[in-house]
Protein backbone atom coordinates (compact mmCIF):
# COMPACT_ATOMS: atom_id res chain seq x y z
CA UNK A 1 0.00 0.00 0.00
CA UNK A 2 1.24 3.45 -0.94
CA UNK A 3 -0.93 6.37 -0.10
CA UNK A 4 -0.27 7.25 4.06
CA UNK A 5 -2.59 9.41 5.62
CA UNK A 6 -1.50 11.77 8.64
CA UNK A 7 -4.17 12.54 10.93
CA UNK A 8 -2.22 14.23 14.14
CA UNK A 9 -3.40 17.37 13.14
CA UNK A 10 -6.96 16.20 13.29
CA UNK A 11 -7.20 14.39 15.90
CA UNK A 12 -5.91 16.35 18.46
CA UNK A 13 -8.86 18.65 18.25
CA UNK A 14 -10.72 15.15 19.51
CA UNK A 15 -10.62 14.05 22.59
CA UNK A 16 -9.36 9.98 23.15
CA UNK A 17 -11.96 8.06 23.80
CA UNK A 18 -14.96 9.56 21.56
CA UNK A 19 -12.01 8.45 18.80
CA UNK A 20 -11.48 4.98 19.53
CA UNK A 21 -15.32 4.72 19.69
CA UNK A 22 -15.85 6.49 16.42
CA UNK A 23 -12.98 4.20 14.76
CA UNK A 24 -14.74 1.32 16.38
CA UNK A 25 -18.35 2.60 14.94
CA UNK A 26 -16.95 3.70 11.87
CA UNK A 27 -15.04 -0.55 11.14
CA UNK A 28 -18.48 -1.97 12.11
CA UNK A 29 -20.02 -0.08 8.87
CA UNK A 30 -16.82 -0.20 6.88
CA UNK A 31 -17.22 -4.51 7.77
CA UNK A 32 -21.05 -4.39 6.46
CA UNK A 33 -20.24 -2.60 3.94
CA UNK A 34 -18.58 -5.79 2.66
CA UNK A 35 -20.54 -8.20 4.12
CA UNK A 36 -24.15 -7.43 3.37
CA UNK A 37 -26.30 -8.22 0.75
CA UNK A 38 -26.47 -5.44 -1.89
CA UNK A 39 -30.23 -5.28 -1.67
CA UNK A 40 -30.75 -1.72 -2.67
CA UNK A 41 -28.05 -2.22 -5.61
CA UNK A 42 -25.77 0.35 -5.03
CA UNK A 43 -22.82 -1.33 -3.93
CA UNK A 44 -21.47 -3.16 -7.24
CA UNK A 45 -18.39 -0.43 -6.97
CA UNK A 46 -17.29 -2.62 -3.84
CA UNK A 47 -15.21 -5.42 -5.52
CA UNK A 48 -13.11 -5.60 -9.05
CA UNK A 49 -15.80 -8.77 -9.77
CA UNK A 50 -19.03 -6.80 -9.77
CA UNK A 51 -17.45 -3.42 -11.05
CA UNK A 52 -14.74 -4.17 -13.99
CA UNK A 53 -16.84 -5.70 -16.71
CA UNK A 54 -15.62 -6.48 -20.16
CA UNK A 55 -12.22 -5.67 -19.57
CA UNK A 56 -10.74 -7.23 -23.23
CA UNK A 57 -13.31 -5.15 -25.26
CA UNK A 58 -12.11 -2.14 -23.51
CA UNK A 59 -8.43 -2.95 -24.24
CA UNK A 60 -9.13 -3.33 -27.90
CA UNK A 61 -11.07 -0.51 -28.09
CA UNK A 62 -8.43 1.67 -26.31
CA UNK A 63 -6.01 0.52 -28.50
CA UNK A 64 -7.88 1.41 -31.67
CA UNK A 65 -8.47 4.61 -30.59
CA UNK A 66 -5.39 5.14 -30.06
CA UNK A 67 -4.24 4.34 -33.18
CA UNK A 68 -6.93 6.08 -35.38
CA UNK A 69 -8.20 8.71 -33.96
CA UNK A 70 -6.65 12.01 -33.70
CA UNK A 71 -9.35 13.62 -31.41
CA UNK A 72 -11.35 10.98 -28.94
CA UNK A 73 -14.28 12.87 -27.07
CA UNK A 74 -15.61 11.97 -24.18
CA UNK A 75 -19.38 12.48 -23.60
CA UNK A 76 -20.66 12.60 -19.72
CA UNK A 77 -21.57 14.33 -16.93
CA UNK A 78 -21.02 14.44 -13.63
CA UNK A 79 -19.88 10.92 -12.45
CA UNK A 80 -20.05 9.74 -15.95
CA UNK A 81 -16.89 11.73 -16.87
CA UNK A 82 -15.27 12.88 -13.46
CA UNK A 83 -12.87 9.93 -12.56
CA UNK A 84 -11.86 9.09 -15.95
CA UNK A 85 -10.38 12.92 -16.39
CA UNK A 86 -9.44 13.25 -13.00
CA UNK A 87 -6.13 10.57 -14.45
CA UNK A 88 -6.16 11.79 -17.59
CA UNK A 89 -5.63 15.70 -16.71
CA UNK A 90 -3.26 14.41 -14.04
CA UNK A 91 -0.58 12.19 -15.68
CA UNK A 92 1.48 12.54 -18.17
CA UNK A 93 0.22 10.56 -21.23
CA UNK A 94 2.30 8.83 -24.42
CA UNK A 95 1.54 10.28 -27.83
CA UNK A 96 -2.06 9.79 -28.95
CA UNK A 97 -5.69 11.59 -29.12
CA UNK A 98 -6.62 15.00 -28.12
CA UNK A 99 -9.22 13.80 -25.23
CA UNK A 100 -12.26 16.52 -25.36
CA UNK A 101 -15.08 16.77 -22.96
CA UNK A 102 -18.85 17.01 -24.24
CA UNK A 103 -22.09 16.11 -22.48
CA UNK A 104 -20.99 18.55 -19.60
CA UNK A 105 -22.57 21.67 -20.56
CA UNK A 106 -25.78 23.32 -22.02
CA UNK A 107 -23.43 26.43 -23.41
CA UNK A 108 -23.52 26.86 -27.09
CA UNK A 109 -20.46 29.02 -27.24
CA UNK A 110 -18.26 25.77 -25.61
CA UNK A 111 -20.32 23.71 -27.80
CA UNK A 112 -19.61 24.98 -31.52
CA UNK A 113 -15.78 25.71 -30.58
CA UNK A 114 -15.56 22.09 -29.74
CA UNK A 115 -17.47 21.17 -32.40
CA UNK A 116 -14.97 23.57 -34.90
CA UNK A 117 -11.58 22.13 -32.98
CA UNK A 118 -12.88 18.75 -34.48
CA UNK A 119 -12.79 19.56 -38.14
CA UNK A 120 -10.71 17.80 -40.30
CA UNK A 121 -9.80 15.63 -37.81
CA UNK A 122 -10.46 11.29 -37.50
CA UNK A 123 -12.76 11.48 -34.50
CA UNK A 124 -13.95 8.60 -31.51
CA UNK A 125 -16.67 9.08 -29.04
CA UNK A 126 -17.52 7.33 -25.99
CA UNK A 127 -20.86 8.20 -24.82
CA UNK A 128 -21.63 7.48 -21.22
CA UNK A 129 -24.80 7.78 -19.47
CA UNK A 130 -26.21 5.82 -17.09
CA UNK A 131 -29.83 5.65 -18.18
CA UNK A 132 -29.94 7.91 -21.02
CA UNK A 133 -31.85 10.51 -19.62
CA UNK A 134 -29.60 13.39 -18.53
CA UNK A 135 -30.48 16.25 -20.52
CA UNK A 136 -26.58 17.35 -21.39
CA UNK A 137 -25.04 14.14 -22.66
CA UNK A 138 -28.43 13.09 -24.19
CA UNK A 139 -28.86 16.22 -26.39
CA UNK A 140 -25.19 16.19 -27.81
CA UNK A 141 -24.85 12.48 -28.65
CA UNK A 142 -27.79 13.38 -31.02
CA UNK A 143 -25.27 16.63 -32.01
CA UNK A 144 -22.46 14.44 -32.20
CA UNK A 145 -24.24 11.91 -34.11
CA UNK A 146 -25.65 14.60 -37.18
CA UNK A 147 -22.11 16.10 -37.35
CA UNK A 148 -20.88 12.49 -37.52
CA UNK A 149 -23.07 11.55 -39.94
CA UNK A 150 -22.21 14.08 -42.40
CA UNK A 151 -18.93 12.90 -42.31
CA UNK A 152 -18.93 9.23 -41.95
CA UNK A 153 -20.62 6.52 -43.59
CA UNK A 154 -22.86 3.76 -41.56
CA UNK A 155 -20.61 1.23 -40.75
CA UNK A 156 -17.39 3.76 -40.06
CA UNK A 157 -19.50 5.64 -37.25
CA UNK A 158 -20.29 2.16 -35.84
CA UNK A 159 -17.03 1.65 -35.44
CA UNK A 160 -16.28 5.16 -33.99
CA UNK A 161 -19.04 5.41 -31.41
CA UNK A 162 -18.81 3.18 -28.22
CA UNK A 163 -21.67 4.01 -25.49
CA UNK A 164 -21.74 3.54 -21.84
CA UNK A 165 -24.97 2.56 -20.10
CA UNK A 166 -27.29 0.45 -18.27
CA UNK A 167 -28.62 -2.83 -19.92
CA UNK A 168 -32.18 -2.41 -20.99
CA UNK A 169 -31.83 1.20 -21.23
CA UNK A 170 -32.79 3.04 -24.29
CA UNK A 171 -28.79 3.68 -25.40
CA UNK A 172 -28.20 -0.35 -25.28
CA UNK A 173 -31.29 -0.32 -27.99
CA UNK A 174 -29.48 2.41 -29.57
CA UNK A 175 -26.52 0.96 -29.97
CA UNK A 176 -27.56 -2.21 -30.91
CA UNK A 177 -29.84 -0.49 -33.97
CA UNK A 178 -26.58 0.96 -35.26
CA UNK A 179 -23.77 -1.71 -34.67
CA UNK A 180 -22.31 0.52 -31.77
CA UNK A 181 -19.82 -1.06 -29.04
CA UNK A 182 -21.88 -1.35 -26.14
CA UNK A 183 -20.11 -1.20 -22.64
CA UNK A 184 -22.00 -1.88 -19.20
CA UNK A 185 -22.65 0.84 -16.89
CA UNK A 186 -23.60 -1.79 -14.04
CA UNK A 187 -26.76 -1.24 -12.57
CA UNK A 188 -25.61 -1.11 -8.49
CA UNK A 189 -23.11 1.48 -9.29
CA UNK A 190 -23.99 4.98 -9.25
CA UNK A 191 -22.01 7.49 -11.63
CA UNK A 192 -19.46 8.92 -8.47
CA UNK A 193 -18.91 5.67 -7.68
CA UNK A 194 -18.18 4.09 -11.06
CA UNK A 195 -14.31 4.87 -11.54
CA UNK A 196 -13.45 1.16 -11.87
CA UNK A 197 -16.21 0.42 -14.34
CA UNK A 198 -16.08 0.70 -18.29
CA UNK A 199 -17.24 4.22 -17.53
CA UNK A 200 -13.43 4.97 -16.15
CA UNK A 201 -12.01 2.49 -17.95
CA UNK A 202 -12.07 3.14 -21.56
CA UNK A 203 -11.40 7.02 -21.65
CA UNK A 204 -8.15 5.51 -19.26
CA UNK A 205 -6.96 2.76 -21.11
CA UNK A 206 -7.79 5.31 -24.25
CA UNK A 207 -5.84 8.17 -23.29
CA UNK A 208 -2.72 5.60 -22.95
CA UNK A 209 -2.78 5.10 -19.26
CA UNK A 210 -2.05 1.72 -17.72
CA UNK A 211 -5.52 0.28 -16.48
CA UNK A 212 -3.80 -2.69 -14.87
CA UNK A 213 -2.11 -0.19 -12.72
CA UNK A 214 -4.94 1.57 -11.71
CA UNK A 215 -6.49 -1.32 -11.05
CA UNK A 216 -4.19 -2.73 -8.66
CA UNK A 217 -3.67 0.50 -7.11
CA UNK A 218 -7.83 -0.25 -6.68
CA UNK A 219 -6.89 -3.86 -5.51
CA UNK A 220 -4.59 -2.79 -2.57
CA UNK A 221 -7.15 -0.23 -0.99
CA UNK A 222 -9.78 -2.84 -1.33
CA UNK A 223 -7.57 -5.09 0.51
CA UNK A 224 -6.76 -2.64 3.18
CA UNK A 225 -10.56 -1.52 3.55
CA UNK A 226 -11.25 -5.40 4.03
CA UNK A 227 -8.86 -6.47 5.76
CA UNK A 228 -7.23 -4.03 8.14
CA UNK A 229 -10.54 -3.24 10.50
CA UNK A 230 -10.00 0.14 12.49
CA UNK A 231 -6.57 0.39 11.03
CA UNK A 232 -7.68 1.21 6.89
CA UNK A 233 -7.54 4.74 5.40
CA UNK A 234 -11.20 5.24 4.77
CA UNK A 235 -12.29 3.79 8.40
CA UNK A 236 -9.76 6.33 9.76
CA UNK A 237 -10.51 9.38 7.93
CA UNK A 238 -14.19 8.68 8.12
CA UNK A 239 -13.74 8.43 11.66
CA UNK A 240 -12.29 11.62 12.47
CA UNK A 241 -14.25 13.85 10.21
CA UNK A 242 -17.49 12.74 11.39
CA UNK A 243 -16.32 13.44 14.81
CA UNK A 244 -15.02 16.84 13.74
CA UNK A 245 -18.34 17.44 11.74
CA UNK A 246 -20.37 16.94 15.27
CA UNK A 247 -18.23 19.26 16.49
CA UNK A 248 -19.24 22.21 14.03
CA UNK A 249 -16.59 21.71 11.59
CA UNK A 250 -19.06 21.39 8.15
CA UNK A 251 -16.72 22.84 5.63
CA UNK A 252 -13.94 20.07 3.95
CA UNK A 253 -11.59 22.02 1.29
CA UNK A 254 -9.34 19.38 -0.20
CA UNK A 255 -6.09 21.59 -1.54
CA UNK A 256 -3.38 19.97 -3.50
CA UNK A 257 -0.17 21.95 -4.16
CA UNK A 258 -0.48 20.14 -7.60
CA UNK A 259 -2.15 22.00 -9.86
CA UNK A 260 -2.37 18.95 -11.63
CA UNK A 261 -4.78 17.28 -8.95
CA UNK A 262 -7.72 20.19 -10.28
CA UNK A 263 -9.86 17.64 -11.74
CA UNK A 264 -9.38 15.06 -9.11
CA UNK A 265 -10.35 17.58 -6.67
CA UNK A 266 -13.37 18.23 -8.72
CA UNK A 267 -14.33 14.63 -8.39
CA UNK A 268 -13.86 14.35 -4.81
CA UNK A 269 -16.18 17.52 -4.45
CA UNK A 270 -18.98 16.04 -6.78
CA UNK A 271 -18.65 12.44 -4.73
CA UNK A 272 -18.98 13.86 -1.35
CA UNK A 273 -21.39 16.85 -2.15
CA UNK A 274 -23.99 14.98 -3.35
CA UNK A 275 -23.55 11.76 -1.67
CA UNK A 276 -23.91 13.56 1.89
CA UNK A 277 -25.77 17.13 1.09
CA UNK A 278 -28.99 15.71 2.40
CA UNK A 279 -31.36 16.01 4.89
CA UNK A 280 -30.49 19.33 5.18
CA UNK A 281 -26.95 17.61 6.86
CA UNK A 282 -23.29 17.26 5.34
CA UNK A 283 -20.24 18.83 5.35
CA UNK A 284 -19.49 21.17 2.30
CA UNK A 285 -17.30 19.98 0.34
CA UNK A 286 -14.87 22.32 -1.80
CA UNK A 287 -11.48 22.41 -3.41
CA UNK A 288 -8.41 24.87 -4.19
CA UNK A 289 -4.92 24.50 -5.55
CA UNK A 290 -2.53 26.18 -3.95
CA UNK A 291 -0.19 28.11 -4.23
CA UNK A 292 -2.16 30.33 -6.04
CA UNK A 293 -5.84 29.89 -4.45
CA UNK A 294 -3.25 30.70 -1.01
CA UNK A 295 -3.74 34.38 -2.31
CA UNK A 296 -7.60 33.96 -2.52
CA UNK A 297 -8.47 31.97 -0.42
CA UNK A 298 -5.83 31.66 1.86
CA UNK A 299 -6.84 34.43 4.07
CA UNK A 300 -10.14 33.07 4.56
CA UNK A 301 -8.13 29.66 6.04
CA UNK A 302 -5.69 31.40 8.31
CA UNK A 303 -8.32 33.45 10.19
CA UNK A 304 -11.66 33.12 9.28
CA UNK A 305 -14.38 31.75 11.08
CA UNK A 306 -13.41 28.12 12.62
CA UNK A 307 -15.71 25.58 10.92
CA UNK A 308 -13.20 24.32 8.20
CA UNK A 309 -11.29 21.27 8.20
CA UNK A 310 -8.24 21.31 5.22
CA UNK A 311 -7.77 17.63 3.65
CA UNK A 312 -3.89 17.72 1.85
CA UNK A 313 -3.43 15.25 -1.01
CA UNK A 314 0.33 15.87 -1.27
CA UNK A 315 2.83 14.00 -3.72
CA UNK A 316 6.27 13.27 -2.26
CA UNK A 317 8.24 13.27 -5.99
CA UNK A 318 6.22 15.73 -8.36
CA UNK A 319 8.30 13.93 -10.93
CA UNK A 320 10.37 17.24 -12.57
CA UNK A 321 12.61 19.42 -11.61
CA UNK A 322 13.82 23.18 -12.45
CA UNK A 323 16.55 24.53 -10.48
CA UNK A 324 16.91 28.77 -9.72
CA UNK A 325 19.96 29.25 -10.86
CA UNK A 326 21.61 32.69 -9.76
CA UNK A 327 22.05 35.55 -11.42
CA UNK A 328 23.14 38.25 -9.39
CA UNK A 329 23.27 40.83 -11.99
CA UNK A 330 19.18 41.39 -12.29
CA UNK A 331 19.49 41.84 -8.36
CA UNK A 332 16.04 41.11 -7.95
CA UNK A 333 16.05 40.05 -4.24
CA UNK A 334 15.48 36.58 -4.67
CA UNK A 335 18.98 35.54 -3.87
CA UNK A 336 17.61 33.16 -1.42
CA UNK A 337 16.59 30.52 -3.56
CA UNK A 338 19.58 30.51 -5.51
CA UNK A 339 20.00 27.07 -6.18
CA UNK A 340 17.11 25.12 -4.85
CA UNK A 341 14.56 23.03 -7.05
CA UNK A 342 11.35 24.05 -7.20
CA UNK A 343 10.35 20.65 -5.46
CA UNK A 344 12.10 22.01 -2.58
CA UNK A 345 10.34 25.18 -2.56
CA UNK A 346 6.79 23.50 -3.43
CA UNK A 347 7.50 21.40 -0.52
CA UNK A 348 8.72 24.21 2.14
CA UNK A 349 5.37 25.96 1.01
CA UNK A 350 3.21 23.47 2.04
CA UNK A 351 5.10 22.48 5.12
CA UNK A 352 4.28 26.13 5.94
CA UNK A 353 0.79 25.98 4.86
CA UNK A 354 0.15 23.00 7.21
CA UNK A 355 2.20 24.40 10.06
CA UNK A 356 0.42 28.03 9.97
CA UNK A 357 -3.36 26.46 9.12
CA UNK A 358 -3.72 23.83 11.86
CA UNK A 359 -1.77 26.28 14.39
CA UNK A 360 -4.67 28.82 13.02
CA UNK A 361 -7.19 26.48 14.17
CA UNK A 362 -7.84 24.28 11.33
CA UNK A 363 -8.36 20.23 11.43
CA UNK A 364 -5.88 19.23 8.72
CA UNK A 365 -5.36 16.06 7.31
CA UNK A 366 -3.00 14.65 4.94
CA UNK A 367 -2.93 11.95 2.01
CA UNK A 368 0.27 11.35 0.58
CA UNK A 369 1.23 9.16 -2.66
CA UNK A 370 5.02 8.60 -3.79
CA UNK A 371 3.64 9.99 -6.93
CA UNK A 372 1.17 11.09 -9.40
CA UNK A 373 0.61 7.20 -11.04
CA UNK A 374 -2.16 5.08 -12.19
CA UNK A 375 -1.48 2.97 -9.21
CA UNK A 376 -1.80 5.96 -6.83
CA UNK A 377 -4.93 7.48 -8.09
CA UNK A 378 -6.47 3.99 -8.06
CA UNK A 379 -5.83 3.91 -4.14
CA UNK A 380 -6.93 7.15 -3.64
CA UNK A 381 -10.48 6.69 -5.72
CA UNK A 382 -11.20 3.79 -3.80
CA UNK A 383 -10.16 4.69 -0.70
CA UNK A 384 -12.64 8.55 -0.72
CA UNK A 385 -15.12 6.21 -2.36
CA UNK A 386 -15.32 3.86 0.77
CA UNK A 387 -14.90 6.77 3.37
CA UNK A 388 -17.87 8.43 1.68
CA UNK A 389 -20.15 5.76 1.92
CA UNK A 390 -18.55 5.04 5.35
CA UNK A 391 -19.16 8.77 6.64
CA UNK A 392 -22.71 9.10 4.79
CA UNK A 393 -23.84 5.80 6.83
CA UNK A 394 -22.42 7.28 10.23
CA UNK A 395 -24.26 10.77 9.37
CA UNK A 396 -27.71 9.22 9.08
CA UNK A 397 -28.18 9.71 5.59
CA UNK A 398 -28.45 7.65 2.30
CA UNK A 399 -24.90 8.08 0.47
CA UNK A 400 -25.79 6.69 -3.00
CA UNK A 401 -28.90 8.02 -4.14
CA UNK A 402 -29.49 12.18 -5.13
CA UNK A 403 -32.75 13.41 -4.82
CA UNK A 404 -32.06 16.93 -4.62
CA UNK A 405 -30.41 17.20 -8.18
CA UNK A 406 -33.84 16.31 -9.37
CA UNK A 407 -35.29 19.09 -8.15
CA UNK A 408 -34.35 21.78 -10.70
CA UNK A 409 -34.26 19.30 -13.36
CA UNK A 410 -38.12 18.82 -12.74
CA UNK A 411 -38.27 22.62 -13.24
CA UNK A 412 -35.41 22.84 -16.47
CA UNK A 413 -37.66 19.77 -17.67
CA UNK A 414 -40.77 21.90 -17.95
CA UNK A 415 -39.54 24.65 -18.87
CA UNK A 416 -38.48 22.96 -21.66
CA UNK A 417 -41.75 21.59 -22.63
CA UNK A 418 -40.47 17.90 -21.83
O1 LIG B 1 -23.13 10.38 -9.30
C1 LIG B 1 -24.16 10.42 -9.94
O2 LIG B 1 -25.00 9.51 -9.90
C2 LIG B 1 -24.46 11.58 -10.88
O3 LIG B 1 -23.52 12.58 -10.76
C3 LIG B 1 -24.48 11.10 -12.31
O4 LIG B 1 -23.26 10.51 -12.62
C4 LIG B 1 -24.75 12.24 -13.28
O5 LIG B 1 -25.92 12.88 -12.94
C5 LIG B 1 -24.88 11.72 -14.72
O6 LIG B 1 -25.85 10.75 -14.82
P1 LIG B 1 -26.04 9.89 -16.12
O7 LIG B 1 -24.89 9.00 -16.31
O8 LIG B 1 -27.31 9.07 -15.88
O9 LIG B 1 -26.19 10.85 -17.27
Amino acid sequence: MGTIIDLSRAESYLDREELKEARAKAASVCRALYEKEDKDKVLGWRTKEASVLQLAEIKAKAEEIRREADVFVIVGVGGSNQAARGVIEALPRPEGPEIVYLGNTLSPYTIRKTLEGMEGKSVYINVIAKNFETLEPGSHFRILRQWMGSRYDREEMARRITVTGTKGSRLEEIAAENGYLFLQFPVPVGGRYSAFTPVGLLPIGAAGLDVDEYLAGMAAACQDCRENGEDNLAVRYGAVRQLLYRRGYDIEMLVSFEPRYGFFAKWWVQLFGESEGKEKKGIFPTASIYSEDLHSIGQYMQDGRRNLIETFVSVKDPGASVVVESCPEYGDRFDYLDGMDFAEINRAAEAATWEAHSRGGVPCIRFEVDRASERSFGELYYYFMVACAVSGELMGVNPFDQEGVEEYKRSMFAALGK
